[in-house]
């Protein structure tokens, strides 16, 4: 037998429904914000992820499904979303016709990790990206938007938000914060690493030593310069007055290198030690990096399988129909009652001619409203036999009322 790989999921029957309630109620949400759809392409040059994602980064150091085509090209499954997307910001030449622009996406991300539990090697996303709007409130009109979405599941969370500065007071602050770990012993080796290719990632180290040798570490927020710190506090002032808890963490940095100004998380106690469901926040230098004209971006993405577990479908409505035969007569008249109705309606049937009772019992996972059956008498007589599965009621209605559609009876 060949099984799935590790860390890769089939979606399947219950999941498969849940995955398209998923995405079918975020999409609607999106859409009401103004975002459309994009899709992209899942494998990519690796030289996209290595110049946005970063070099120095978990992601790109260690985690990503890379290889030579046969044309010998070095490619790689997207790791994630946001660099797809901004190639194709730049590939349409968007950024050349400036404006305003908002695209959502979602899919299957690529990631070599150690599988566990809400850790997959393949994962799906929902995310979104805004090109070409400047303002913080873009940023906290997109954690709105995540935070409806989460509460139409009925999702709860805690939302965790930070600031990485720009290039005005990024540079200084990292220096004063190399200064400090130069001087601190016992760092774990991935910190002394991460201190020359990306300082402060050694900040959300999660080595219990490196913790507390971080305590009195330099903090990102008290080296803001005036105009980060104004949208900063602009930030938090939209999300108070719309009623959105937040909590500042300070050494929130994200795994990936492109971010500025605004960072922020969804976690979740409910699903254990992967506890992030959604993350995001502003990239305003990345489509310049990628060779497109400087446009600012903010955006973030959900994790679906980590969701999934904490998603309760509503119960089925019951609807449609289920149409049987009981004789051999009847199954031509059946198969075209059934391709007329499936124009408006789900309408399961059964190829077989069976009794009225195992006709019956085929129905009952299906969750249909009316079960229909054709046999020798309704033949003759030009009638179908109607039964409302939900009110048990039961009548034999004319097959030409049946099939114009006409309400059955009342
Ligand atoms: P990220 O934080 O790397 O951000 O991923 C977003 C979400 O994907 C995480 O919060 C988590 O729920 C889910 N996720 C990540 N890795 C795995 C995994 N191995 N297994 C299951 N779920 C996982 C990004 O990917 C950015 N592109 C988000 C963004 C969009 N920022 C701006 N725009």
């Amino acid at each position: 037998m060949v099984n799935a790989l590790r860390g890769m999921k089939d979606t399947v029957d219950e999941s498969s429904l849940k995955y398209s309630y998923f995405i079918e109620n975020c999409t609607k949400i999106a859409l009401n914000y103004g975002f459309s759809l994009i899709e992209t392409p899942i494998l990519e040059e690796t030289a996209l992820f290595k110049r946005s994602v970063g070099e120095s980064s978990d992601i790109v150091g260690k985690e990503m499904y890379q290889f030579s085509d046969k044309g010998g090209n070095d490619v790689c499954m997207r790791p994630e979303g946001t660099a797809g997307v901004v190639r194709a910001f730049i590939s349409a030449k968007f950024d050349k016709a400036g404006g305003i622009r908002r695209y959502f996406y979602h899919g299957p991300m690529f990631r070599y990790e150690r599988p566990q539990k809400g850790r997959l090697r393949q994962f799906h996303q929902f995310g979104v990206e805004t090109f070409g709007e400047p303002s913080v409130k873009e940023d906290a009109i997109i954690i709105l938007m995540l935070k409806e979405m989460l509460d139409f599941f009925g999702i709860g969370y805690e939302l965790e938000i930070n600031s990485l500065g720009c290039v005005e007071c990024m540079p200084p602050y990292k220096e004063s914060l190399v200064e400090f770990l130069d001087k601190t012993d016992g760092l774990c080796e991935d910190c002394l690493r991460r201190k020359t290719t990306n300082p402060i990632r050694v900040l959300d180290c999660k080595n219990t030593t490196c913790k507390s040798l971080l305590h009195n570490a330099p903090m990102l927020l008290d080296n803001l310069c005036s105009p980060c710190k104004d949208d900063f506090n602009e930030l938090k002032s939209i999300l108070t007055s719309f009623d959105v808890n937040y909590e500042i963490n300070t050494k929130l940095v994200r795994g990936l290198d492109y971010y500025n100004k605004t960072a922020f998380e969804f976690v979740s106690d409910e699903i254990g030690a992967q506890n992030a469901v959604a993350g995001g926040g502003r990239y305003d230098r990345l489509v310049e990096f990628l060779d497109g004209r400087p446009t600012p971006g903010v955006g973030f993405a959900m994790g679906i399988e980590r969701l999934m577990d904490l998603i309760v479908m509503p119960q089925a409505k019951q609807s449609g129909y289920y149409i049987g035969a009981l004789c051999e007569e009847a199954l031509e008249l059946v198969m075209k009652v059934v391709i007329e109705k499936r124009k408006s309606i789900v309408v399961h049937t059964n190829y077989a001619v069976k009794s009225l009772k195992a006709h019956l019992k085929a129905s009952d996972k299906l969750a249909v409203k009316y079960f229909v059956c054709i046999g020798e008498d309704e033949l003759k007589n030009k009638t179908v036999l109607v039964k409302d599965l939900e009110t048990k009621e039961e009548h034999t209605v004319t097959l030409s009322k049946f099939r114009n559609n006409i309400e059955l009876w009342n």
